[in-house]
């Protein structure tokens, strides 16, 4: 039996529920891909899942799920549109590891010239999914989280949409430069005791659209922001914590707050999506900034997640 390298989460709670082991390679089942791991994503949602925010898709002790890119090794019954050799992407429920089973529905093929740990693009995904919850031209976005994965997609969007007011806001000002060689027009830290007043000077008329996954205070503080007719998209609650709306100011601009989740989203649309944006990564218009840890400093990685001090994403490298 071939074996490889697995990080297998034992129960919920902190870092001490991941251990690396030696686990056999699964074998594809029919409509699956094996795929020899490159690089991982970690994710925000591998957090959630390591705790049990997020209820884990198979029962513990089991290969925590991850996206994953590298090559297709061998595939399982009736499976189309793919073949061994091709390089892709997506999410595997049982990812974190040298080898990964990934259904055909849930893979994107990339381009063997993509530089490695690039092609990750699920947050990019959410980002298009989240910008979509407004139909038609936006005309300013405030985006919370801006250096994280998904805000860090949703403000090049946003500038490649040609939304040309973008409002980002980060928990540190080391982090303003970054979000602003990204696309923010106007950045600013919640350290900053006039934060507010600054997001409000840069939008005298509101901000259409406000992207939050932080939740709690500094979310509700937001939404005073909003234009008339305006829409807050909550995608996620990182603080635990919930926002608070004021019915009069819901009433009197007609503001709408909505919800929204990929797993909601068009897969014809999730794929188009990916495809346009393996292109703007290479012709250098989309970046995918990547702060890259060996597989098996995973421990390390985590550590970095949670800090709250990382800008971009985080990847594993298997070799
Ligand atoms: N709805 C969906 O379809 C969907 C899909 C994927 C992910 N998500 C959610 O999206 C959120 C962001 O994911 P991500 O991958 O972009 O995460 P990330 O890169 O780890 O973090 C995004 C940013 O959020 C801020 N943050 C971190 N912990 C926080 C906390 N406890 N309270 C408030 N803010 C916090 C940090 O920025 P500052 O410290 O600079 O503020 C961080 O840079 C997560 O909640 C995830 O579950 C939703």
């Amino acid at each position: 039996m071939h074996m490889m390298k697995a990080i297998v989460q034992s129960g919920y709670g902190g870092p001490e529920v991941l251990t690396l082991r030696e686990m056999p390679v699964p074998q594809p089942q029919a409509g699956e891909l094996l795929v020899k791991v490159s690089a991982i994503a970690l994710n925000y949602a591998n957090k959630l899942l390591r705790e049990g925010v997020f209820p884990a898709p198979a029962p513990l002790p089991a290969i925590m799920l991850a996206e994953v890119e590298g090559i297709v090794v061998s595939a399982g019954a009736g499976v189309e549109g793919f073949r061994t050799g091709q390089r892709v992407t997506g999410v595997s429920v049982q990812g974190f590891a040298e080898y990964a089973v990934l259904h055909t529905s849930q893979a994107f093929l990339l381009p063997d010239h993509l530089q490695a740990g690039q092609g990750m693009l699920s947050g990019g995904i959410t980002a298009h999914h989240l910008l979509a919850q407004v139909p038609g031209s936006i005309s300013s976005v405030l985006i919370t989280g801006a250096a994280g994965v998904i805000g860090s997609f949703a403000m090049q969007l946003a500038r490649l949409q040609g939304i040309p007011l973008i409002g980002a806001v980060t928990g540190s000002s080391d982090k303003s430069g970054y979000v602003q060689k990204l696309g923010a027009t106007v950045a600013v830290s919640r350290g900053e005791e006039d934060w507010l007043q600054q997001l409000a000077a840069a939008a005298p008329e509101g901000y259409a659209l406000l992207l939050d996954a932080g939740g709690g205070p500094a979310a509700s503080q937001l939404l005073p922001l909003l234009a008339p007719g305006g829409t807050a998209v909550l995608y996620g609650n990182m603080s635990g914590k919930p926002v608070e709306a004021d019915g009069n100011l819901m009433a009197f601009r007609g503001l709408r707050i909505v919800g929204a989740s990929v797993f909601a989203a068009n897969p014809a649309d999730k794929l188009r999506w990916h495809n346009e944006m393996v292109q703007a990564v290479l012709s250098g218009k989309l970046e995918v900034p990547v702060n890259a840890f060996a597989f098996d400093d995973f421990g390390e990685a985590f550590a970095a997640l949670e800090s709250r001090q990382i800008q971009g994403r985080i990847v594993l490298q298997t070799a």
